[in-house]
């Protein structure tokens, strides 16, 4: 029996309309505009207003995804939403976005892997689908990670943003989608060719939260080694490439595009140089929408199908490395 490829069918994507700039910023904390563009590449960020939640902006992106991928909303079996700012500690903010879908069949759950959660999901919703327990998953990376940032740090208020992206995944047998030609390689195939996942419990104290339900009773804030999380993220991010990469017998000669996790353009530039990937081939958002930690990937994803630069056939190359610490990749024929 042939096990079925995950095919990405469609992508959507929302930002709160509030943007903040550099400027605005140094108007609370001891910064400057030149200083978060050299040391980040962050321009602005955009920011929920009072009372718009996660589960919004989930919805939102849900909403265009499925849209773009030409399914129903009844199609769904499957919503993974990957997350670190939950509407609630309980239940899970997957659940909320399945009810606002009006989807009355299905599971939904929610994955914490803070900024490689997209990947988390999709190496999940791939597994799902797979192995037969789903046939179409939408997978949504959604934060409003402004709520857990200590607004009097400079170190890491001026570094994130609020957002979400979706995607609608689906199952088609090898060579039976109308689109693969069943004559060609496996690595030639539309679809998720692989993912790789990895953690280090062992570094979770460099990039934090000093609170949660068990240990504080409150929601905590955001701590970072920030020169510690720069040096593991370049060194653990070119490795899952080129793991990726072997695991499909292909060259770095062969990505199109790399659509990286949006932490800090010069951790996408150091990456890239130690890759050798010209920068032109990476995706870069991280100037307008800052770090918007699991939506950050479909984010990025999304704007680069919608004005054109992501076409059929593309070999794509998402990576990402968050708290945790986690990291990953996916290799995705377009
Ligand atoms: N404005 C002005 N000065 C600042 C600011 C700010 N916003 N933030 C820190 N500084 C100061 C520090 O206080 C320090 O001053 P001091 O020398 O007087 O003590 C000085 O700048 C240097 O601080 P460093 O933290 O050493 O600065 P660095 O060059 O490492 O840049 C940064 C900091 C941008 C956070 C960098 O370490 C980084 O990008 N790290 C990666 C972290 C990251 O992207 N995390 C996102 C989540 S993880 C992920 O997604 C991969």
């Amino acid at each position: 029996m042939t096990m079925p490829r995950s095919i990405i069918l469609g992508c959507g994507s929302y930002l709160p309309e509030r943007i903040v700039t550099n400027d605005e910023l140094a108007q609370r904390v001891d910064t400057t505009d030149e200083w978060i563009v050299e040391r980040t590449g962050i321009r602005q960020r955009h920011i929920a207003e009072e009372g718009q939640l996660t589960s919004d902006l989930a919805l939102a992106a849900a909403e265009r995804a499925i849209e773009h991928a030409g399914i129903d909303v009844d199609d769904i079996d499957l919503v993974i939403l990957a997350t670190t700012t939950p509407d609630q500690t309980f239940p899970s903010t997957a659940t909320k976005v399945q009810a606002a879908l009006g989807m009355s069949n299905g599971a939904a759950f929610d994955i914490q892997a803070v900024c490689s959660g997209f990947l988390y999901g999709i190496s999940t919703a791939d597994a799902f689908i797979r192995s037969g327990q789903a046939r179409t998953v939408l997978l949504i990376g959604a934060e409003t990670f402004s709520r857990i940032l200590d607004w009097e740090d400079r170190g890491t208020c001026v570094l994130f943003g609020d957002g979400a992206g979706a995607v609608v995944l689906q199952a088609s047998a090898n060579g039976a989608d109308k689109d693969n030609d069943a004559s060609a390689g496996h690595n030639q195939e539309r679809g998720v060719l692989s993912t790789h996942l990895h953690s280090d419990g062992k570094l979770n104290n460099l990039l934090y939260v000093d609170g949660g339900p068990s240990s504080t009773q409150t929601v905590g804030h955001v701590r970072m080694v920030g020169r510690e999380v720069f040096r593991h993220a370049v060194t653990n991010l070119a490795a899952v490439v080129d793991e990726a990469l072997d695991a499909n017998s292909l060259e770095r000669e062969d990505i199109t595009w790399i659509v990286p996790h949006q932490a800090n353009k010069r951790i996408l530039d150091s990456t890239a140089r130690k890759l050798g990937v010209s920068p032109d081939r990476v995706v870069t958002t991280v100037d307008r929408h800052a770090n918007t930690s699991a939506a950050s990937i479909p984010l990025a994803l999304d704007a680069a199908v919608k004005d054109g630069r992501i076409k059929r056939g593309d070999l794509l190359l998402l990576e990402a490395m968050g708290g945790g610490l986690t990291w990953g990749s996916a290799l995705v024929r377009w």
